[in-house]
């Protein structure tokens, strides 16, 4: 299926793949973290990136992401080579990770969070704190996106004062203030409840329309319920790929999981269908 982007009143054509790695490979003093990974990931799609503890997920996104240098091989977003690119660069390109808690920032207000990461994506400089007039011309856009992840009641708080739940929620809105083109998400389940998750994966779907997601993810029922193509991680090297159907019930994939935590698999739905 061709697929066309818009620009200056042209339609142009686009390659159907919107993220591609070939022989990505990190190396930590010896150690193989990530070993000859090749990644195809569809434009528009939901990708989930799997794989049992330490297998090198979170290190595959900090290379796509270009938080950390490739040992080797080599990383192409949106038709350009980013191997060489600094993270700024390839977030500006829209190929943006979701931040971490830690980044939110806790004095501030809800509201005021995504204003601040709304003014970063406008190239603002960062003493927003003596400049609020000019902030507040965001506010609108900002409540939209407040709005996008069911955070509208909560503006006025203090970011400190959320609930866990809604604070993965608002890091998210800092994260689509960035406008991404394709966003990565690492485990933003995690330590959840389960009324969270299921907000959450309600939140991830909505926020995939027009975007390519890749994600990272321990609950195998959210996976299932999220992903479009899986690829499973073991050790580094990929190990399968394919639909959850396919690679649930890949032998080397239950073996990978049964292997080295075999909670993962009873917490999601049962690895045999
Ligand atoms: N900076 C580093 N220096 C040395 N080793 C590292 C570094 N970062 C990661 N590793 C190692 O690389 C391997 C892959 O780690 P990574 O964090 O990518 O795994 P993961 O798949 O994200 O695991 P988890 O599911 O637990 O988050 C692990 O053995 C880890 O200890
Ligand atoms: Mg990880």
């Amino acid at each position: 299926m061709a697929v066309y982007r818009h620009q200056q009143g042209r339609a142009i054509r686009v390659s159907d793949t919107i993220l591609e790695t070939e022989g990505l490979t990190k190396e930590f003093r010896g150690f193989v973290a990530v070993s000859d990974v090749t990644l195809k990931i569809r434009r528009g799609s939901i990708h989930g990136l799997i794989g049992p503890n330490g297998a090198g997920k979170t290190t595959c996104f900090n290379l796509l992401t270009k938080f950390l240098p490739p040992t080797r091989g080599s990383i192409r977003y949106d038709g350009r080579d980013i191997t060489g690119m600094k993270p700024a660069e390839v977030a500006r390109l829209g190929l943006v990770r979701s931040f971490q808690i830690s980044a939110v920032f806790p004095h501030l207000s809800v509201l005021e969070n995504v204003r601040v990461a709304l003014q970063r994506q406008r190239g603002g400089s960062f003493d927003f704190w003596r400049s609020d007039s000019l902030l507040r011309q965001y506010d609108d856009r900002a409540m939209a996106l407040l709005d996008d992840v069911g955070l509208t009641g909560y503006s006025a708080l203090t970011a400190g004062e959320l609930p866990y739940g809604r604070k993965r929620a608002l890091e998210i809105a800092t994260t689509l203030a960035l406008d991404p083109t394709m966003l990565l998400l690492d485990e933003p389940t995690a330590g959840m409840a389960h009324e969270d998750v299921d907000r959450i994966v309600a939140l991830v779907k909505r926020v995939s329309a027009g975007r390519t997601v890749l994600l990272v993810e321990h609950n195998l029922k959210v996976v299932s319920g999220l992903c479009d193509t899986i690829t499973v991680l073991a050790r580094g090297s990929v190990l399968a790929e394919g639909d959850y159907n396919s690679v649930a019930r890949n032998p080397d994939v239950i073996a990978a999981y049964l292997g080295t935590e075999a909670h993962t698999v009873s917490e999601g739905v049962p690895v045999h269908g």
